[in-house]
């Protein structure tokens, strides 16, 4: 098969985990006997510096031809200057994932027994720990008007019952495929959007019978999620919550440098990314994990291309891997970004 893909490597970290993924990526293809069609485009920061928007209509328009991307990280101190859809942020991981209908996005936490001694929480609180983020990602306060007006600012949060509908629909589907067991996240005892998120939520359960449906408020949901954490199946919540969350979940797995992402719609394009950010502190130090880029090119294998094989072939390697403590400094080890790309490419090899 012809794995054709837009590559956004973007800033920071990104460039660093995404040669690591892509080392993966070319073993895979050897190894599986599939050819690579990787179109490198600008995005974020590196996009402004080279003279073009944050998001260039080139790399947009790549992005939907292809209906495959992979991408780092975009923003940093550089751009931290700049204001509304001039940021990296704003300008282009954004109207990317609008643009793109991306309203789905998926965070795995389930914590790898070769990290089980490695992560802040004790053994005992983690093991058994698997549920996955349903983020609500193209709506909520990140989408509404901003600005500022006589001595202060705003940011407006609105949702549409639509839009909750179409999301709380994706994750009973996804409890369905699990444990059934559905917790959505609000803040209902405040916020107008949270009561439409939550009147919504029951009325789609009632659709689905066998799925538990159980309700949080966010506050008690981060106490929740690191006491009991085996607890959870899929959890449904808003866009900024599912981002909040999703950064704690990440302490239940040892490191930010090991949570992928998909982010989809209701067509066949999606966005794969790991849930951190450029992380401008070790940026150009070789101490990036590269785990979630990789992990996230290995759902890009499996979800855009149905390479179910190949995708597992990742997966085993990166479990090896941890196991055998290949692992970069945020893990306790002592291995460089590429290092552990090549160690984890190495495992596929190995295993073929
Ligand atoms: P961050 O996720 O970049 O970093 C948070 C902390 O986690 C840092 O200490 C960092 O060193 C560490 N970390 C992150 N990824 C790591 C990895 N792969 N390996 C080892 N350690 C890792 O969050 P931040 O520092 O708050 O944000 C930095 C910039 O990244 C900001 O401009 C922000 O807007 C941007 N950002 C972008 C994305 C994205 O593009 N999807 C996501 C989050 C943040
Ligand atoms: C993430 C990031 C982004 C978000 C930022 C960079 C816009 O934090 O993907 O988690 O908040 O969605
Ligand atoms: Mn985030």
């Amino acid at each position: 098969m012809n794995i054709q893909f837009t590559y956004l490597p973007g800033d920071g970290i990104g460039p660093e985990v995404g040669a690591a993924a892509l080392f993966v990526l070319e073993t895979v293809s050897d190894v599986f006997a599939h050819s690579l069609q990787i179109e490198a485009q600008l995005i974020g920061g590196a996009a402004i510096d080279a003279g073009e928007k944050p998001l260039p209509d080139a790399t947009f328009e790549s992005c939907q031809r292809t209906g495959a991307i992979l991408l780092g990280a975009v923003g940093g101190p550089k751009w931290d200057h700049l204001t509304g859809a001039d940021r990296p942020e704003l300008g282009s991981l954004l109207p990317l994932r609008k643009r793109l209908n991306l309203y789905a996005n998926i965070r795995p936490c389930k914590p790898y027994d070769g990290l089980l001694d490695r992560a802040p929480l004790k053994r005992d609180r983690l093991e058994g720990t698997d549920f996955v983020v349903m983020r609500e990602l193209t709506g909520g306060i990140y989408f509404g008007a901003k600005g500022r007006d006589a001595g202060g600012a705003y940011d407006e949060c609105r949702y549409s019952e639509a839009e909750v509908e179409r999301i709380a629909i994706k994750a009973f589907d996804l409890a369905m495929q699990r444990r059934r067991k559905v917790t959505s996240v609000d803040k209902s005892n405040v916020l107008e959007t949270s009561r439409l998120w939550r009147e919504t939520v029951e009325q789609v359960s009632r659709r689905y019978p066998e799925v538990t449906l159980e309700h949080l408020l966010v506050d008690a949901m981060t106490m929740h999620m690191l006491t009991r954490p085996t607890d959870f199946d899929v959890v449904l919540t808003e866009n900024m919550f599912g981002d909040i969350l999703t950064d704690e979940a990440s302490v239940l797995c040892g490191s930010m440098g090991v949570i992928p992402s998909a982010s989809l719609s209701d067509g066949t394009i999606g966005l794969f990314e790991p849930i951190h950010g450029s992380a401008p502190d070790i940026a150009g130090q070789g101490k990036a994990n590269p785990i979630a880029m990789i992990l996230s090119a290995a759902w890009m294998l499996r979800l855009s291309f149905g390479l179910e094989a190949e995708a597992s072939a990742i997966e085993a390697a990166v479990a090896g891997a941890l196991d055998a403590s290949e692992v970069t400094g945020d893990l306790g080890g002592a291995l460089t970004t590429a290092e552990v790309g090549r160690a984890v490419a190495q495992r596929v090899r190995n295993a073929a």
